[in-house]
């Protein structure tokens, strides 16, 4: 059984001027347990709102999602989302922020310092529990958002441009960090990039949608660490022959040059 499926999914909206906007044309996607899939297309072609479908946040016009079979009526825990900003509560400490999910469901005061000692480690922030999100760089604001969805544990991860806003270098150390830790816990991943070079760096998978109504126009398997027959990562995995080909050739079907991307 697939971890998600999406079926004949489409999705309008209705502008407050009564225009209607064909968001994402008919959509069909598998995605079994532990893949990590990254999106890619043009601005405006559907991205989030196909995320938005998929967290449970927006009801399609069309179709249906079904995580483990169940058909997806709302947001649930099990899928945990992460945006390009930060949503962290600027009036609590990261502890109180990560905590907050296992706060509302009633775990206990000891099993809440466990898990949030637990993932605040993971994430390489074990030293900033009492700091208030403002006393973070954009970075580990983007950490301490992992950390809060971590914490619930979800099989699946949501993420919407999660590094778009870092410097180069924050960037990296953060997508080596997250291939660590979706190769150990192998969650679930669907996330949308706009930049190439990250899709094929953390993706099993990149998905390249066409313009609006965004449609699923090339699904590219990434196979270089079997190629290579051990998990590359950062430059390492950048340096092989395979990563320009592959880049070349998503670009080029997003109508990219690859000195855009
Ligand atoms: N609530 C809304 N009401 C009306 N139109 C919307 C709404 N949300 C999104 N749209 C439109 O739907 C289309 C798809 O938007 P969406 O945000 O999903 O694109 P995207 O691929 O994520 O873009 P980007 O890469 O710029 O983030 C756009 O044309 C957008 O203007
Ligand atoms: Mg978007």
């Amino acid at each position: 059984m697939m971890k998600l499926s999406l079926s004949g999914i489409s999705q309008e909206y209705v502008t407050d001027k009564g225009e209607t906007v064909n968001a994402v044309g008919e959509t069909d996607l598998e995605i079994p347990e532990g893949e990590f899939v990254c999106v890619v297309g043009p601005s405006g072609c559907g991205k989030s709102t196909l995320l938005n479908v998929i967290a449970g946040f927006l009801e399609p016009t069309s179709g249906s999602v079904r995580m483990d079979g169940k058909v997806i009526t709302g947001p649930d825990k099990q899928r945990g989302v992460v945006f390009q900003q930060p949503t962290l509560f600027p009036w609590l400490t990261v502890s109180k922020n990560v905590e907050f999910g296992l706060r509302i469901n009633g775990t206990s005061a000891s099993e809440r310092e466990r898990i949030v000692t637990d993932v605040l480690d993971l994430v390489g922030l074990a030293d900033f529990h009492d700091s208030k999100p403002y006393e973070l760089s954009g970075g580990m604001q983007q950490r301490a958002q992992i950390a809060r969805v971590l914490a619930n544990d979800p099989s699946v991860i949501l993420m919407d441009e999660p590094f778009g806003a870092l410097d180069a270098i924050t960037r990296e150390k953060l997508q080596n960090d997250l291939l660590d830790l979706s190769r150990e816990k192998r969650k679930t991943i669907f996330f949308i990039t706009h930049s190439v070079d990250e899709a094929i760096v953390l993706g099993d998978r990149v998905i390249v949608m066409s313009a609006r109504p965004g449609q699923i126009i090339r699904d590219v398997p990434i196979k270089i660490s079997e190629t290579y027959g051990r998990p590359l990562k950062g430059a390492e995995l950048r340096d092989t022959p395979e990563f320009d080909v592959l880049r070349d050739e998503i670009a080029s079907s997003i109508g990219l040059s690859a000195t855009d991307v």
